[in-house]
Order: structure tokens, then sequence, then C-alpha cells
């Protein structure tokens, strides 16, 4: 086992030294924490699926800092991509485009598209700039886990299976970024997350929300993005999101839980659940705060003997799409409507 080191800003260069090496390394995004190695080689990337545990089929993404390294790893880049890098980048969005023959098969999946992201965090700008290579970086959980928003989470679940985890404090986004697929005739949304749904509708007109975001997929369908099939953001404990207005699922989840349960709610109500486990996640109208919060507060259930879990959860404008996705994911789509 090799043994994981927390470095601070100081040690980009080691960190881009491990990289190019073809080693691990966590790198703070403004979304979660990546778990970052040269997504041109094979063999390191094979290392990424082994630490986490994740299926050979669920592509990676590439972290690149600046839009113009595009041409480098695909071809038939639309105009729309450049609009979006411009209006987006460096932002919490990735972009899925034809891939050149360059980016391995093991990177994508086997996939003939690669999705493009360029992270707004520094020092994962700077890291990418030093190791001078498109970072591979999927969220840097355990598969199936909560995404990691703090170097903490990170070495929680990956201490001793990476080479080392570069600490750039909280993340400020705290869901992953938005993936919209541009390969298709109309833009297609593969996954919700910092940059919302209306901002996207508002450079390229129309967007075409894929049904995996919004309810479990039947047996034998396959979304667009492989990785939304899995089983994923879930604590150990089974959650069940309640959605409505927020007096009323404050309400329906008081007249449920039992003292055992676990909570996530909004601020105003956590005074109700005296007796629970209660992780709040940041005022009813806060959205930002509440992506911020989610992950950090389904991991926390995890450190508790909670039976059950009851979520409050937000509509669905803006980056509550994000959430609501988020937590719907993490019940198995067990949701109450009230
Ligand atoms: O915010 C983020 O995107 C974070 C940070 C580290 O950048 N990364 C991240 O990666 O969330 P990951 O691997 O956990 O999630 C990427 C998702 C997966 O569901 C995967 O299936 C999908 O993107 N994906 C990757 N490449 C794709 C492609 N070519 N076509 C469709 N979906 C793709
Ligand atoms: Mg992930």
């Amino acid at each position: 086992m090799i043994k994981t080191a927390l470095l601070q800003e100081e040690g980009i260069l080691e960190a881009a030294r491990i990289i190019q090496a073809g080693g691990l390394v966590g790198m703070p995004t403004e979304t979660v924490y990546g778990l970052g190695a040269n997504g041109l080689d094979p063999a390191a990337v094979a290392r990424i699926f082994e630490a986490k545990g994740r299926p050979q089929d669920n592509p990676l993404i590439l972290h690149i800092p600046q839009a113009d390294w595009l041409e480098r790893y695909c071809r038939n880049i639309p105009k729309a991509a450049y609009r979006l890098a411009e209006e987006f980048w460096p932002g919490p969005l990735t972009v899925v485009l034809p891939r050149r023959s360059n980016v391995p098969n093991r990177t994508t999946g086997g996939l003939d598209t690669v999705g493009m992201r360029c992270p707004n965090h520094p020092l994962a700008l700077a890291l990418i700039q030093a190791a001078d290579l498109p970072v591979a970086a999927p969220s840097g959980n355990t598969s199936g886990k909560p995404s990691p928003t703090t170097a903490r989470h990170m070495l929680e679940d990956m201490d001793g299976k990476i080479d080392a985890i570069l600490d750039g404090g909280p993340c400020s986004v705290g869901v992953e970024s938005t993936i919209v697929d541009l390969t298709c005739h109309i833009p297609r949304l593969l996954r919700p997350g910092g940059v919302t749904l209306e901002q996207l509708q508002r450079v390229l007109g129309e967007v075409v929300v894929d049904p995996a975001v919004t309810r479990l997929m039947k047996s034998g369908e396959k979304p667009k993005a492989p990785g939304m099939k899995y089983r994923h953001y879930a604590p150990k404990a089974p959650v069940t999101v309640i959605a409505g207005t927020p007096r009323k699922t404050a309400r329906y989840i008081f007249e449920h839980c039992s003292p055992e349960d676990g909570i996530i709610c909004f601020d105003e109500f956590r005074d109700l659940f005296s007796a629970q486990v209660v992780e709040p996640l940041g005022s009813a109208n806060n959205l930002e705060e509440q992506a911020r919060r989610l992950f950090d507060a389904l991991r926390a259930f995890d450190h508790t003997e909670v039976t059950a879990i009851w979520a409050q959860c937000p509509d669905c404008k803006g980056i509550g799409l994000a959430i609501t996705n988020r937590l719907n994911k993490a019940a198995g789509f067990h949701i109450v409507e009230v």
C-alpha cells in the first residue's frame, strides 16, 4: 500500500511530476475533488478505475486549462462549444465532443466521444499547466459514494490507494459539473450541475434534458452518460426524498420520522427534529449553500447509527435541478410528493 501525501499549494510541482510519471493525485476543483491522472496514458487511467472500484465502461472526462486545447483532443468541434467555453469556462461545465484517436479507449470507456472541462480552481489550473497534459479526473470518491468536497472526504475514500491529494480547501460549488452533449442534433443535458439549464438555454436555445436526469432508467434503457445508470451518492442508510413546498415537506417528515432517523432539512426547520441526527442544508431559499453542503451532509450519516434518512428537497429551478438529481439518485428515486 502506498502512503498518500497531503500537499498544499507549494506542492503543485510535485503533484505535476506524479501525474507525468503515471501516478494518481487528488485535485481540488470548484465542483468536487477529482482523482487525477494523465488522460493520455492508458496504464495511469487504469489505476483510476482500480482506486475507485469504477466500472470500466464509465468514461472519464479530460480537464484542460483553456479552450484552445480542445482541438488537440477533439474533432468536428461545433461553434456552440466555443460559445459555451467563452461564457462558462473556466467553470462547472463539461462538453461532450467527438474525440481524436490520441485519446485512449481506456479513458472514454470505448466511446468515440470525450467529455472536456476547464475547471475554475487556481490549483487545478496550475496543476494541469505544470503537468502540461490533459488530466483525466472522475470525482474522487469510491464508486457509489457521495463525491468529495473537501480533502478530508477524499482521504476517507482514497488513503493508501493514491499518491497524493492537493488540498485546495472546500469546493465552492459542491455538486459536479453540468454535462452537455454537443454531438446530438439538439444539445442534450446529460447531467445537471453548476451551470444551470436556464444558463445553457440562453446560449444554445433549445436543450433536450436526458430522461436519466429526472427518473430511474428502466431495465434495458441506456442513458447517454454511462455513469447515470449506476447507484450513486448513497449513504449506507436508505434515503427517502420528500418533494413539495418546504412547509409541507417538513411537516410530512416530522409526522413520519422516528427518533433514530437522520434528517436533511432546510435551516428554518431544524428545531423540529430535536431527537434525530440533523444535517441542515442551508436556508430554504439559498440553493447555492444547499449545493455546497449536500455531499458533506450525505457523508456525515455514515459516521452515525441512523437507520433511515429523510430529505427535504428544493424545487428544480436553477441549481435546484442538480441538487434534486443528486438527492433522488442517493434515494434510488424513492421520492414522496406531498
Ligand atoms: O465536476 C466534475 O465534473 C467532476 C470534477 C472532478 O471535474 N468530475 C466528475 O467526473 O464528476 P465523474 O467521472 O465522476 O462524472 C463524469 C460523468 C459520468 O457520469 C460519465 O459517465 C459521464 O460523465 N461521461 C464522461 N464522458 C462521457 C462521454 N463521452 N459521453 C457521455 N457521458 C460521459
Ligand atoms: Mg462521479
